[in-house]
């Protein structure tokens, strides 16, 4: 089977990398271009983040990096280093290859290129806040509409938020642009912490199976998700991580690992206590024969976690 063109939009973080990771160990994606957002750090450190992944893992078929918004469509940036580190992957670059310099390209114009190169065969998975995405259907929508499907990492159906009491951070990050992605008309899969937060490694798993590789990638894997988990461990009593970005990739790999609703959704911009908030017509008061929106509310935990493992652990 050829494999599936995709295209990550990302604010590369530590759960960024490992979905990183996980897409280039996988036969089933060819990844096209990685675009950076701001979210999780500022857009250049994220940048960066990408090429050192791709260093870290050799990447031969190099995809095009191009460099993307450096803050919300309205909002002032809210950055999430308390989580990720200061540098976006757990602050440890003794255990990660030395960034490059180099220039890299617009994210919007890398994205509609290739919206208009692979059509309806290109899958994007957004990983970060919907920035980049919302500007490239601003500035295009004819070509941006050609995309098959958007698989996006972000809200909060039913679950409390993770960025405040509603809202997950994504979607907090960039509400504008969530909003305008999800009324695009474009297939849309969201796939929020309703089922990403079934979705745990636990520290002692992650060193069971690191231990059993010799290797720099395992170890730096080991290394740069150390200080995630910790946060995790202080904040929430676990000592692990919740898989929010591999899942996205995971989906886009298997669309059969999780059980998807095509109801109406939209996020609150404007709300005083509810920015970001994903409100999701699950009850199907509203017509839902014109959504192009399917909402992930369940998904196969064993079957996720054996592909993530399989293939992080490569
Ligand atoms: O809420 C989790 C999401 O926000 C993930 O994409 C994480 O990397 C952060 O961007
Ligand atoms: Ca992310």
């Amino acid at each position: 089977m050829k494999p599936k063109p995709i295209l990550i939009d990302t604010d590369t973080g530590v759960d960024d990398a490992m979905a990183l990771v996980l897409a280039f160990n996988s036969p089933e994606l060819s990844v096209k271009a990685i675009t950076t957002v701001a979210g999780n750090i500022d857009v250049a450190k994220c940048t960066r983040n990408v090429e050192r992944i791709l260093d870290l893992l050799n990447v031969q078929d190099r995809p095009i990096v191009a460099e993307g918004a450096r803050r919300p469509l309205r909002l002032p940036l809210l950055r999430a280093s308390e989580v990720h580190g200061k540098d976006g992957l757990g602050d440890v670059p003794e255990y990660l290859p030395r960034s490059r310099k180099s220039k890299h390209p617009r994210a919007v114009e890398t994205i509609l290129r290739c919206c208009d190169l692979y059509g309806s065969r290109l899958t994007i998975v957004a990983i970060g806040p919907l920035t980049n995405l919302a500007l490239a259907w601003k500035k295009n929508p004819r070509v941006m509409r050609k995309v098959g499907r958007i698989v996006t990492m972000g809200g909060a159906l039913r679950v409390q938020g993770n960025t405040g009491p509603v809202a997950e951070f994504n979607y907090f990050v960039d509400p504008d642009a969530a909003h305008m992605v999800l009324n695009s008309g474009i297939s849309v899969t969201v796939i929020p912490l309703d089922v990403t937060h079934q979705a745990v490694v636990m520290r002692k798993e992650m060193e069971y199976r690191a231990r059993r590789r010799t290797g720099r990638v395992a170890l730096a894997i080991l290394k740069f998700t150390e200080a995630y988990m910790k946060y995790h461990l202080d904040t929430l009593g676990f000592n692990g991580g919740y898989l929010h970005d591999p899942m996205a990739v995971g989906v886009a790999i298997n669309p059969g690992l999780v059980k998807t609703r095509n109801v109406h959704v939209d996020v609150e911009s404007r709300g005083t206590y509810t920015r970001g908030m994903t409100v999701t017509d699950l009850q199907e008061h509203l017509d839902s024969s014109q959504t192009t929106v399917d909402v992930a509310v369940a998904v196969d935990r064993e079957r996720f976690l054996k592909l993530f493992h399989d293939r992080l652990w490569k």
